[in-house]
């Protein structure tokens, strides 16, 4: 490996009881593509918090450079060239490109005028050193979250970045963004500049990765060159089990949703499918295929132009989600951290916001015990890693939030649940849970939809696949089992490039 850059030694950090990191070892190399993988809560985003001066460690030493930085703090950290993008980005929406890549590094230079002329010129010349061309003058707001990314790591180039830290930063965008952003990594790479990837993708974890570091419960598991893992190695090595999915068998029911005809301008047309009992119904497409936009106009989110809903025969008319709940629909939306959960509220609140009407008794008074029952089962069921519901969702790690908000929307009991990308951000081993979850909700009766643009994650699950483009469903795969991840990406209209990967 090359000269050390980065190399943290014996970290341990405790919340409130809770030992999050436990003696962890990290070592990076200048130029290098480290990956850091763990279960959900393992300790992955509080390592890098600890490195970004945000979290102050109970013990253990920071070495940058050679040299130990003792009690690090942010600024401290980013005059090291420690770089590091959290998933919400922290760009300011309504400024321009120019301003959010190159603002920073001005208000730093202590001049008391700013030029605008040097703003736009460090801007562009960031944007170069990676390929890219973004329009400076746009605001950040109506950028994609791919572009918006691009923006971040330019920002952090302006402030002399040796090591860029990006924390789950592929579970928001698509496989083609996904490609281009390792696109920008290599250069970075090219150009000397380490990188610290987290992700709970391991084929994209294949894709990049030089080394590998494994932690698991907050403690260091060892470091492998990518080379000699694969796939099945490093899930063991992560949650210490093998996991295997089993297919699902649909027997076949009544049409319990009926979609006829949907249609709203610019985003989708002619969208009609039947929906049967226990049938896990799978719809996949890139992005601006109308997936997302037709899953919101059945939960009440986007009011189509045109088209009709039946449930069990019956025509229904929803106009706003309190409609579709009260139809017994339900909704996991993808973007939930920010749509679908209450951060400052307790776990066990968020779990039971959307059920209170039914936990109410008679008399509408309500019925602690039951509602403390409630809450408990969910945490239970979910695996939801907390000592109690009682604590803010926020002070969960980011797939356990995530959890959470799954847990709210099955506590409805709906009869048709439409999921929207139900294992984003979730690790390899609670993915397997959570899909044997909706399997077996769909055995007892559930109808669900599950849409997804992981191709392993809906054939392993769905037994019927509408493939969306352009706003239509341009092929149904009536029967997923024997087909293949290749023959549904062709269908998708996107080459091979997941199973191409080097594993
Ligand atoms: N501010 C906090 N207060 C209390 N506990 C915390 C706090 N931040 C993290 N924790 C706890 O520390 C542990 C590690 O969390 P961390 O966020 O580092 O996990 P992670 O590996 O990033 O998980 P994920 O893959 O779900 O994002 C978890 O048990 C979490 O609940
Ligand atoms: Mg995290």
């Amino acid at each position: 490996m090359a000269a050390l850059f980065l190399e943290v030694k014996n970290i341990t950090k405790t919340f409130e009881g809770v030992k999050a990191l436990n003696n962890v070892d990290m070592a990076i190399g200048r130029g290098e593509i480290h990956c850091l993988v763990g279960e959900n809560g393992s300790g992955k985003s509080t390592l890098i918090k600890i490195i970004g001066g945000v979290h102050r460690p109970d013990s253990g030493t920071i070495t940058i450079n050679g040299a130990e930085i003792k009690n690090i703090n942010t600024i401290e950290s980013i005059r090291q060239g420690v770089q590091i993008i959290y998933q919400d980005l922290s760009l300011f929406p309504n400024m321009t490109v120019a301003e959010n890549i190159a603002m920073n590094q001005m208000l730093e230079s202590n001049s008391r005028v700013i030029n605008w002329r040097r703003v736009r010129q460090e801007a562009k010349k960031a944007l170069e050193t990676i390929g890219e061309a973004i329009d400076l003058n746009e605001r950040v707001e109506n950028l994609s979250i791919a572009r918006k990314q691009i923006v971040a790591i330019s920002r952090a180039l302006t402030q002399n970045a040796k090591l860029i830290i990006m924390d789950e930063a592929t579970s928001a965008i698509t496989r083609d963004e996904v490609e281009h952003l390792f696109e920008v990594i290599a250069k970075l790479r090219n150009k000397g500049i380490a990188v610290l990837f987290v992700s709970h993708k391991l084929n994209e974890v294949f894709e990049i990765a030089q080394r590998v570091t494994i932690i698991k419960d907050g403690k260091k598991i060892g470091v492998y060159p990518a080379s000699e893992l694969n796939n099945d190695k490093m899930v063991f090595l992560m949650t210490g089990q093998n996991f295997r999915a089993e297919p699902y068998r649909f027997a076949g029911g009544e049409p319990v949703l009926s979609v006829r005809g949907f249609a709203k301008a610019g985003q989708f047309s002619d969208i009609s499918f039947d929906l049967r009992k226990g049938e896990i119904l799978g719809i996949t497409g890139l992005i601006g295929s109308g997936r997302t936009e037709t899953a919101l106009s059945l939960f009440g989110l986007n009011r189509p132009d045109a088209g009709e809903i039946r449930l069990n025969g019956k025509p229904v008319i929803i106009r706003f989600p309190q409609d579709a709940i009260a139809a017994g629909i339900a909704y996991l939306p993808e973007d939930r951290l920010t749509q679908g959960l209450f951060a400052e509220q307790s776990i066990g609140n968020n779990i039971v916001i959307t059920v209170l009407d039914r936990l109410l008794n008679r008399l509408k008074v309500l019925a602690r015990g039951k509602l403390e029952t409630e809450k408990n089962a969910w945490v239970k069921k979910l695996a939801i890693k907390t000592l109690t519901h009682r604590v803010p969702a926020s002070s969960l790690s980011g797939g356990n939030q995530q959890r959470v908000v799954i847990a709210k929307w099955l506590a409805t009991r709906p009869a048709v649940f439409i999921l929207d990308g139900p294992t984003i951000g979730i690790d390899i081993g609670s993915k397997y849970h959570i899909h044997e979850i909706i399997r077996d909700l769909a055995r007892n009766g559930m109808s669900i939809i599950m849409i997804s643009d992981e191709i392993p994650e809906i054939l392993d699950n769905c037994n019927r696949v509408l493939v969306m483009a352009g706003g239509r469903i341009v092929k149904e795969i009536p029967d997923t089992s024997g087909v293949s991840e290749a023959e549904v990406l062709d269908l998708i209209g996107r080459k091979n490039s997941v199973t191409g990967a080097a594993v």
